[in-house]
C-alpha cells in the first residue's frame, strides 16, 4: 500500500513539475524574462530526472527532460533543423564527472580515459548557420531541438559571422554550431543605452543577447553588440577525425572559436582547470556558465551516441550561479567619506556566487527609478567574484499588490541636512563634510587606512570610540589625542598599556611621505597612484599646493600623462576649498611631517624606464606595495590589467588568469627573483 501510495505521490510531483518547468522554459527561451535563477531551474530538472529514473514508465516523450528548450515562437517561420540541436547533460560535483568518465569508459569497454577537449560554456544563445557552397543561406536558434525559429536577416548583422566561408576544404553544405553572446562590457554599455531611452534593462549578457536576436527588426538587432564563438558542425562532405580538427577548420573558415581550449587525458588535471576557472572567469570578457567537456575522437562519438536530449560524448560542468532571486526587505542609505549617499538593498539572505548575501548595491536613484525596484519586490541579484553584490532586476509578474514607487531620501540619513543632486552626477551627495558624523567617521578610517597613514590600533571600534566621546572632530585631532592621555586610560576597556601602544605609534604616523599623505586627504579620484604622478612634478606639499589653487593650476595638472580632466578638476576644488586648505593646516600644526617626493633616480635608465608592469600571483619576499614602490622608483608605470601595452608582467606564486594571459600576448614574465636582481643592481 505504502508503495502504491508514494508512487501516486510521485505521479503529482512529476506532473507538478513538468507544468513547472514548461512554464521557467517559456519565460527563459521565448520571452528572455526569466523568473527564477538558472540554479534554481537546474535543482527542479534534477528532481524531475530523479523522479522519472524512479519510475522509467512514467516518462513521456513530451517530457522536458526528453526536449530541448522550447517550443518555438510562431512569430517567425519555423523551420526544421538538418540534424537536431542537442542539448547538454549537466553535472555539478566533481563526482559527477569522474561518473561521466567511468560510464563513457565502460560503454566503449576500455581502462582508458579518451582525450577530453575542455571548452568554456559561453552563456548565450545556440545558434545553427546553415552554409551552401560556402555562403550563409539560413540561421535558425535551437528552438525546441527539432525545429527552430528563422533569424536569419538578424545573424546577419554580426560582424564575427562570416557571410562567406574561405579557405580550403569548404564542404558544399555545412551546418555551422555556435553561441551568440554579448561581452561584458558591450552588456553594461547596452543597458546604459537603454536607461537613457526608457526601454528594457537586461538582467544579464545572455538575456540581452537573447533579446536582441528576437527583435523582429533586423535594423535593431544590427545596432546591438552581438558576437558569435563557433564550437561545433554537424555532417558535412568533409571529414574530420577529432573534435578538434574541427575547431582548426572553423577558424579557417573565418570564425572566431572559444578561446582557450584545452586537451585533458585524466580527470584530475581537468578538475583543477575547472577549479582555476570558478575564480578566474570574471577577469574573462564574456559571461561563461560552466565547462563542456567532449570526447575529442568523432569515431568514439559516435560510438557513444546520444540518449534523449543530449550526447553521451559530452558534459557541461556547470559553475555556482552568479544570480539569484530573492526578496527585498527594505532600502536603507549610507553615507561615504565624500558625502554621496548611497542605497543598499537589504535582503532575504540568499545562496549566490559561493556566499550568502543579504544586503546588495542599488548604486543611485535613477539606477532604481529605471528599473522600478520597489520594497517588497522579488528581485534578481548578482555576485559575480568578489565584486559587491547588486540587485540587477525586478521580476515584475511577482510584485505583491500595494507596492510602492522608492522615493530617494531628501534628507541625510546621518546628520539630516538637506541633500543636493550635483549637476552631471547620479549621486545625492550631503554637503555638512566634517559636521556630519558618518563622513566624518569614514574619512577618519580612509585616514588611518594601511595605504594612508596606516595607524594601526586606530580600527573600526576605536574610531568610533573616539568619536562618540568626542575626542576627535578633524582627522587633525588624532596628533593631539595625548593631551587626553590622562582621561583616555580611564576609559572602560583600554587601560593604560594599550592606549600607550596606541599614543606611540601616532608619534611615530607622523612622519609621512608626500604620496600617502596626498592619499590621505581623501580628494575624490586621487589615491596613491594619483599622488605619485604629481609627486613625479612637483616634489613638495607647499609646491602641489601652489599650482592646484592657482588659476592655470588645473590645466597643468592636467598636462600630466595619466592624469586626466576629472582628476585635475577634483584637486583644483580640493585646494581653493578655505576649509580643505584649513584642515591641511592645522595637520601640519598639529606636527604632521610631510616628506618631499623621492624621484626615481631619471638620470639612471633601468629596465623598467618607461614600461607598464603588471603584478600578479603571491610574492614571497616582499608585499606588492614594496614591488610597486620599488617599480615606480625604476620610472614604471604599474598597472593592474594586462593588455597589448604591458611591457612586463612580474608573477608570484599561484599567478592564475593574468600570467596565462601575458603568455597569450607574447608580454615578458619576470619571477619574483629577477625583480629583487634588477632592484639590486
Ligand atoms: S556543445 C551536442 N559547446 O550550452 C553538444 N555547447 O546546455 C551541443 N554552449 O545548447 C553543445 N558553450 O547553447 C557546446 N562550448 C560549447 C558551448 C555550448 C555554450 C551551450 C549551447 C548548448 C547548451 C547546452
Amino acid at each position: 500500500m505504502d508503495d502504491l501510495f508514494s508512487s501516486e505521490e510521485d505521479k503529482k510531483e512529476i506532473e507538478r513539475l513538468r507544468t513547472e518547468i514548461n512554464y521557467h522554459n517559456k519565460r527563459y527561451h521565448e520571452e528572455d524574462t526569466p523568473e527564477i535563477a538558472d540554479s534554481d531551474f537546474d535543482a527542479l530538472f534534477k528532481r524531475l530526472q530523479k523522479l522519472e529514473e524512479k519510475h522509467p514508465q512514467l516518462i513521456t516523450p513530451d517530457s522536458p527532460t526528453q526536449m530541448v528548450g522550447a517550443t518555438p515562437s510562431n512569430k517567425r517561420q519555423v523551420v526544421k533543423h538538418h540534424q537536431p540541436m542537442l542539448s547538454l547533460a549537466n553535472a555539478f560535483a566533481d563526482d559527477d564527472i569522474d561518473d561521466f568518465i567511468e560510464r563513457i569508459k565502460r560503454y566503449l569497454g576500455t581502462e582508458q580515459t579518451p582525450e577530453l577537449v575542455a571548452e568554456y560554456k559561453i552563456d548565450g544563445l545556440s545558434c545553427s548557420l546553415l552554409y551552401e557552397g560556402g555562403k550563409l543561406v539560413q540561421a535558425l536558434t535551437r528552438g525546441d531541438g527539432q525545429q527552430g525559429e528563422d533569424i536569419t536577416a538578424n545573424v546577419k548583422t554580426i560582424g564575427t559571422i562570416p557571410h562567406q566561408l574561405h579557405g580550403d576544404n569548404v564542404p558544399n553544405s555545412v551546418d555551422v554550431r555556435g553561441e551568440i553572446y554579448m561581452t561584458r562590457t558591450d552588456f553594461d554599455s547596452l543597458n546604459e543605452r537603454q536607461a537613457t531611452a526608457g526601454g528594457k534593462i537586461f538582467a544579464n549578457p545572455r538575456n540581452a543577447a537573447a533579446g536582441s536576436i528576437r527583435q523582429l527588426d533586423a535594423a535593431i538587432a544590427g545596432q546591438r553588440p552581438l558576437r558569435l564563438f563557433a564550437y561545433s558542425m554537424g555532417e558535412s562532405n568533409v571529414n574530420f577525425n577529432t573534435h578538434s580538427e574541427q575547431l582548426d577548420a572553423l577558424v579557417k573558415w573565418g570564425f572566431e572559436i572559444v578561446p582557450d581550449v584545452k586537451i585533458f587525458t585524466d580527470s584530475k588535471t581537468l578538475l583543477d582547470w575547472y577549479k582555476t576557472l570558478v575564480k578566474a572567469r570574471f577577469e574573462l570578457p564574456f559571461a561563461i556558465d560552466g565547462i563542456v567537456y567532449k570526447v575529442n575522437d568523432r569515431q568514439l562519438q559516435s560510438r557513444l551516441g546520444t540518449v534523449a536530449r543530449a550526447p553521451r560524448w559530452a558534459i557541461a560542468h556547470k559553475f555556482p550561479a552568479e544570480q539569484a532571486a530573492t526578496k527585498l526587505l527594505g532600502i536603507d542609505t549610507q553615507v561615504g567619506r565624500t558625502g554621496v549617499v548611497t542605497p543598499v538593498a537589504r535582503l532575504e539572505p540568499v545562496y549566490v556566487g559561493g556566499v550568502t548575501v543579504s544586503n546588495a548595491t542599488l548604486h543611485n536613484e535613477d539606477y532604481i527609478a529605471e528599473r522600478d525596484i520597489r520594497v517588497g519586490d522579488m528581485v534578481f541579484i548578482e555576485r559575480a567574484g568578489e565584486v559587491i553584490p547588486k540587485v540587477v532586476s525586478v521580476i515584475l509578474n511577482k510584485r505583491a499588490d500595494g507596492t510602492q514607487k522608492y522615493l530617494f531620501p531628501k534628507q541625510c540619513p546621518a546628520c539630516g541636512n538637506e541633500l543636493v543632486r550635483i549637476d552631471g552626477e547620479a549621486a545625492y551627495r550631503c554637503l555638512n563634510h566634517f559636521a556630519c558624523p558618518a563622513q566624518l567617521e569614514a574619512s577618519l578610517l580612509h585616514f588611518v587606512g594601511r595605504q594612508q597613514f596606516d595607524i594601526e590600533g586606530l580600527g573600526d571600534k576605536m574610531v568610533k570610540m573616539l568619536l562618540e566621546k568626542g575626542f576627535i572632530k578633524t582627522p587633525a585631532d588624532i596628533f593631539t589625542l595625548h593631551q587626553h592621555r590622562d582621561t583616555l586610560v580611564e576609559l572602560e576597556g583600554y587601560g593604560e598599556k594599550s592606549i600607550d601602544t596606541l599614543l606611540a605609534t601616532i608619534e611615530q604616523c607622523k612622519k609621512i611621505s608626500f604620496q600617502r599623505f596626498i592619499a590621505a586627504l581623501g580628494i575624490p579620484m586621487v589615491g596613491n597612484q594619483v599622488a605619485v604622478l604629481l609627486g613625479n612634478r612637483w616634489g613638495s606639499l607647499e609646491d602641489l599646493r601652489a599650482v592646484a589653487r592657482s588659476d592655470k593650476g588645473q590645466h597643468q595638472i592636467e598636462e600630466i600623462d595619466g592624469i586626466g580632466p576629472r582628476i585635475a578638476e577634483s584637486l583644483h576644488d580640493f585646494f581653493i576649498h578655505p576649509r580643505n586648505d584649513e584642515q591641511v593646516q592645522s595637520l601640519l600644526a598639529a606636527g604632521v611631517v610631510v616628506e618631499d617626493f623621492i624621484r626615481p633616480t631619471t638620470d639612471k635608465i633601468t629596465k623598467f624606464t618607461g614600461k607598464t608592469v603588471v603584478l600578479t600571483g603571491t610574492l614571497n619576499q616582499m608585499t606588492r606595495d614594496e614591488a610597486k614602490h620599488h617599480l615606480q622608483q625604476m620610472g614604471a608605470k604599474v598597472s593592474s590589467s594586462i593588455s597589448a601595452k604591458t611591457d612586463f608582467v612580474i608573477a608570484g606564486d599561484k599567478a592564475g588568469s593574468k600570467l596565462k594571459k601575458a603568455e597569450q600576448l607574447g608580454v615578458t614574465v619576470l619571477g619574483e627573483d629577477d625583480l629583487l636582481n634588477i632592484i639590486g643592481s
